[in-house]
């Protein structure tokens, strides 16, 4: 069942999508050599907590902690840890936000400089990826176009897709109907509408698309051991168009607007 939300609805979504974006603003001078995912994870959680949120992620299916920190070639849902962060590093740190009953949920990858020019270009093609299947989010469109613009995107520059994860709905629950690929077919899937409120989250892979699971029951790494990059926005579909609910403006404004993004 896709819910569809109203004007007021998207509104409060959009509040705890901002409230994950200052998060991230707050933590990305943290975000260097030396520092720790547990040291990011114990701040971010302060920091929602003191803004009138709760972190989306602890707790959900048993998930310790409020950051995923997913460290090269970790996918997704990285489990913060003690281990420093090093110079060529690239850092997925992925955040979640429970707000008067509405949820949002996004991420960022951060460089720790001096990064490989291959793995820049991965992540660089990354986002580039989240802002083309953003794009594809129209009322008319479906949910295969989104994920046809990524994989086209992410192939052509020789990336791999993963394709067992998935964006999702959001809304007052964390995941909801529909899936969101980053892989498909254009005119496949679901119809898009006005109301529909999307979390679009492309995994891209230096190497095969391939991915398996840690004995942890979380962590996400590829099977070949190459580094993963991945961004996150959560966007609605109002007028016709994808609005975005979520920003980036404020890791930006706290460490500058990585070369890689226009
Ligand atoms: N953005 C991720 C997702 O949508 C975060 C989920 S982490 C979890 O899958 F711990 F909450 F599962
Ligand atoms: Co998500």
């Amino acid at each position: 069942m896709i819910y569809l939300k109203t004007l007021e609805e998207i509104e409060l979504i959009r509040e705890a999508a901002q409230l994950v974006s200052k998060t991230l603003g707050y933590l990305a001078p943290f975000v260097k050599a030396g520092s720790t995912g547990k040291q990011l994870d114990k701040l971010a959680e302060e920091y929602i907590r003191d803004h009138g949120g709760d972190p989306a992620f602890k707790g959900y299916h048993g998930y310790p902690a409020s950051l995923c920190v997913s460290v090269n070639e970790v996918v997704v849902h990285g489990i913060p840890n003690n281990e420093p962060f090093k110079e060529g590093d690239i850092v997925s740190i992925d955040c979640g936000v429970k707000k008067n009953g509405f949820y949002g949920d996004h991420a960022f990858t951060f460089l720790i400089e001096p990064v490989a020019p291959e793995v820049k270009k991965l992540v660089q093609v990354t986002y580039e990826c989240l802002m083309l299947g953003i794009e594809q989010a129209s009322v008319g469109n479906r949910i295969g176009d989104i994920g046809y613009a990524i994989q086209q995107h992410a192939e052509q520059n020789g990336f791999g897709v993963v394709r067992d994860l998935v964006g999702h709905g959001l809304g007052k629950n964390l995941h909801e109907e529909p899936e969101v690929p980053n892989f498909g077919r254009p005119g496949n899937g679901h119809l898009l509408k006005n109301g529909m409120v999307l979390a679009i989250e492309p995994m891209i892979n230096l190497g095969k698309y391939k991915v398996q699971q840690l004995k942890d029951g979380w962590t996400i790494v590829t099977a070949d051991k190459k580094p993963s990059a991945h961004f996150e926005h959560d966007i609605a579909i109002i007028n016709g168009k994808a609005e975005i609910l979520s920003t980036f403006e404020f890791i930006y404004q706290a460490i500058g607007k990585p070369d890689f993004i226009r």
